[in-house]
């Protein structure tokens, strides 16, 4: 049976005001292909009766799923290279410069999905830059979605995973294999603190770090809310801070505020 027109319009309205992503009618079998998912694991009879019970309930276990389902989450370890780049050769070296009487680094990744991009800058980190090893380096990692909050704080990847981006050479220091999967070692998981973040909604109290990584997800919000955002991260950075972003998710009218390090890197002025 079709799935009802409306239905697809008020879940679509439900994501954006959830999520401030933006679904248009182009993403429809999207939708209807990850709602099946959820169909078969509870047993709904049709993406329309999940539907209706989703709007009838927009605030219920359903709701968290149906985020979860509809989230892009592409990613895979040193994502584009060139911005793991910018960040080991220019970015951390001025911070270390900067931060040295204090010896501490503190590091944001606000859309973290499975894992890969902040456990990529730890692996930087920690293969690159040993004398950090006596510093007090806090990094936080955040994301919408509770279920990838969870496998990020597992550390498992698969061989697919690891055979997309990341180097030999840091496969063979920071994983073992356990089974058909792979084990990131608990040096470097341990070394970030996984917790959900929703980033159109008020953002909590959180301490001014060095640098933010934000890749990828500005992409999915329309211009007011992405600008909403690029405000925040601004304030929460203050002049000196350190941001990435994805290719091509800078507003222009942001040039003069941000001064471009190349490869999604910028400073705040
Ligand atoms: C395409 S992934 C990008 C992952 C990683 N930053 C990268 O560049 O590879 C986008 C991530 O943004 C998250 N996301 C989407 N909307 C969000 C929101 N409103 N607040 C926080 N995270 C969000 C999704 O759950 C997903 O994990």
């Amino acid at each position: 049976m079709a799935t009802t027109k409306s239905n697809f319009v008020a879940v679509r309205e439900f994501i954006r005001e959830r999520t401030g992503m933006v679904l248009d009618d182009s993403k429809n079998y999207f939708v209807e292909t990850r709602l099946q998912i959820i169909c078969k694991e509870d047993g709904y009879e049709s993406v329309d009766e999940l539907m209706n019970t989703l709007i009838r309930r927009p605030f219920s276990e359903l709701a968290d799923k149906v985020v979860d389902q509809l989230m892009v989450n592409e990613t895979y370890f040193f994502r584009d290279n060139a911005p793991f780049k910018v960040f080991e050769e220019k970015v951390l070296p001025k911070i270390i410069e900067k931060n040295s009487d204090k010896k501490s680094l503190r590091i944001w990744c606000a859309a973290a999905s499975s894992g890969q991009e902040p456990f990529s800058v730890c692996m930087i980190i920690k293969d690159k830059f040993p004398a950090l090893a006596n510093w007090k380096v806090e990094f936080e990692a955040t994301d919408i979605s509770s279920q990838m909050i969870e496998r990020c704080k597992s550390g498992v990847y698969s061989d697919v995973e690891l055979r997309r981006g990341l180097p030999p050479s840091l496969k063979s220091r920071f994983f073992k294999q356990n089974g058909v999967n792979w084990h990131l070692s608990q040096e470097i998981v341990s070394m970030v603190k996984f917790s959900q973040l929703n980033l159109v909604r008020p953002w909590p109290r959180l301490p001014k770090p060095d640098v933010v990584f934000i890749r990828n997800v500005l992409i999915y919000f329309d211009v007011e809310t992405k600008k909403k955002i690029l405000d925040n991260l601004m304030r929460l950075l203050g002049p000196g801070g350190y941001f990435f972003v994805g290719g091509g998710e800078i507003p222009a009218s942001l040039g003069a505020a941000v001064e471009s390090l190349g490869s999604g890197a910028y400073q705040v002025k």
